[in-house]
């Protein structure tokens, strides 16, 4: 096979770009008979059907906000299965007339591809042996990979100092290059943060709490996960991404890898299943075999501090109301209804919602700092001028941010207690539009805004830190979605920018920032034309 031509990750950002006249490189048209089957499965393997739940958590969005998670949930199927089906599982199928009709899920995904799959490591229950699972969505039940023996666990629950049990992300990549060519990489890693911060959420309701585990190199996940001893299918392989510990007493874990040895005894088992093959053809797109090779985690990383800044207190809550059906609701909007405005108080309370706080879920998962701002345009907020606003997630990086952008810039406190300040008044609806590709929803809604990272210093050092600040940006996007869901209004996350050309306009003339993740909020117009049906209507159990 051939071997793509070593590059660097910034090569691979710089040449996946989209600028006026110029879209970074995709096939340029959707071959329609070789789209990739959204789900995974694995023939060969035994099947566990999950129960879905006969009702949801009570716990509120502001409680577990403001880290107030439940007691923990007895561990069993019941459970397991409910943080699934809370997370990553189906939400509802569409259908439109002439179109068919295809699933939507409780995560988000760029052009609804999922190219992230889960696979969860668990301890025996009365229904369950000891072993690796892969989650299928489709049929909400787990696919049995390999089975241990009980003991195993035990070993893993004293090295972690209490039960748990391990979840790991992979990314298909071929399912968004199949649309979005050689940019998609960028989409796989945004659509892994939109998944972890869904996990985070989604155990936070069972009193759960997940910690990523930085220890862990790409190589030795594959291996714990059996892909080494797996054929994929031509161009479909899985990448490893991450892995995370859950653990039931709902304490965070300083543990940053699995116990030692356990790597070794795992492999040796015999691994079942062979992978469903997802299209007939396939593009082979060099440019993200690089910057997969590029971006490898080679060793463990440590990311310092752990925990990222706290929040003291949240000043402007989103409103209260059971998390699970914000979590169950959650859509991205197509259209913004332009002719209506969101208060102070809402745009005030959906910042808040993105900021770290205490031990709270999302942000407990141990990623480490942000190293992101946002830039935030302002079209349509009552008591607000419209313009140009930046909330800083990382007050370390307060100093650079505004050194690197432009330097007329007002930097004007907006509210007490949050890092808000507005740069410039103006209607920039236009502006936003344009720079997003030109998609009406960037200039329609009430706000929208661009995720401004930290990049050369950060990625220079160590190339995985690419995929860490995607992964950072897709769950800073995630929580915007679910603020706005809890207001009524809709999210809806934007992958395709000018990115340059977005630079120019802030200033930015360098590589220290980067733009990696923009989103939109507003007031969502329903597509009519469209009809919903409930989300596991399609079994029959
Ligand atoms: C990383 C990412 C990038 C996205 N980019 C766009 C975009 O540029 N334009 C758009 O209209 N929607 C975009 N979306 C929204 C997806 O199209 C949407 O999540 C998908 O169709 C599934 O629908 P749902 O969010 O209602 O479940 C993006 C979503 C994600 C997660």
């Amino acid at each position: 096979m051939e071997r793509p031509s070593p590059m660097s990750i910034i090569d691979y950002h710089n040449r996946t770009k989209h600028d006026y006249g110029k879209m970074a490189r995709s096939a340029g048209y959707l071959d329609w008979a070789n789209q990739p089957v959204p789900f995974r499965f694995y023939e060969g393997t035994r099947q566990v059907k999950l129960p879905l739940l006969g009702s949801d958590p009570a716990v509120s969005l502001t409680a577990l906000l403001n880290g107030e998670i439940p007691p923990p949930s007895p561990f069993h199927l019941e459970t397991v299965a409910g943080m699934l089906e809370l997370s990553l599982g189906l939400s509802a199928w569409k259908s439109a007339p002439g179109a068919g009709k295809w699933a939507l899920r409780i995560n988000p995904s760029s052009g609804n591809l999922h190219p992230t799959e889960a696979y969860l490591l668990l301890p025996s229950t009365a229904s369950l042996n000891a072993g690796l699972y892969h989650y299928d969505p489709f049929h909400h039940c787990l696919e049995g990979r390999a089975y241990f023996d009980d003991g195993l666990f035990q070993e893993l629950a004293s090295h972690f100092g209490g039960a748990g049990f391990l979840v790991a992300l992979t990314s298909i990549f071929w399912r968004e290059s199949w649309k979005y060519g050689e940019r998609a990489y960028r989409y796989c890693m945004l659509d892994i943060g939109h998944g972890l911060a869904a996990l985070a959420m989604a155990a936070g309701l069972f009193g759960w709490q997940m910690t990523y585990l930085p220890g862990v190199s790409d190589r030795e996940l594959g291996r714990l996960l059996g892909f080494d001893r797996l054929d994929w299918p031509p161009n479909e392989a899985e990448e490893p991404q991450l892995l995370g510990w859950v653990s039931l007493d709902g304490a965070s874990t300083s543990t940053d890898s699995i116990a030692p040895g356990w790597l070794e005894r795992i492999s040796r088992q015999e691994f079942l299943g062979r992978p469903n093959r997802l299209s007939g053809q396939h593009v082979s797109w060099k440019a993200i075999e690089s910057a997969a090779m590029a971006s490898a985690k080679k060793n463990a990383i440590e990311l310092e501090p752990r925990w990222p800044a706290k929040l003291e207190q949240r000043l402007n809550p989103l409103p209260d109301g059971p998390a699970a059906k914000i979590i169950r609701r959650r859509r991205s909007a197509g259209e913004y209804d332009a002719s209506k405005s969101i208060g102070r108080e809402v745009f005030l309370s959906l910042m808040n919602g993105v900021m770290a706080h205490g031990g709270a879920p999302p942000f407990n998962l141990g990623l480490g700092p942000q190293h992101t701002g946002l830039i935030v345009f302002v079209h349509r907020v009552l008591d607000m001028q419209p313009g140009l606003y930046c909330l800083n997630l990382d007050s370390d990086n307060q100093g650079r941010l505004q050194a690197a952008l432009t330097p007329g810039f007002e930097w004007a406190p907006v509210s007490d207690g949050l890092p808000l300040y507005r740069l410039l008044e103006g209607d920039f609806s236009q502006q936003a539009m344009e720079l997003g590709c030109r998609q009406p929803i960037a200039g329609d809604s009430a706000f929208s805004l661009a995720m401004v990272s930290l990049f050369a210093p950060l990625v220079v050092h160590e190339p995985f830190m690419y995929r860490l600040l995607h992964w950072h940006c897709g769950m800073i996007g995630h929580m915007f979605y679910l603020g706005a869901e809890a207001w009524g209004l809709r999210a809806t996350g934007i992958g395709c920018f000018f990115d340059d050309p977005v630079h120019r306009f802030l200033g930015l003339n360098d590589d220290l920032f980067q733009s990696l993740y923009h989103l939109t909020v507003g007031h969502g117009i329903e597509d009519r034309r469209l009809q919903t049906l409930a989300p596991y209507h399609h079994l029959e159990r």
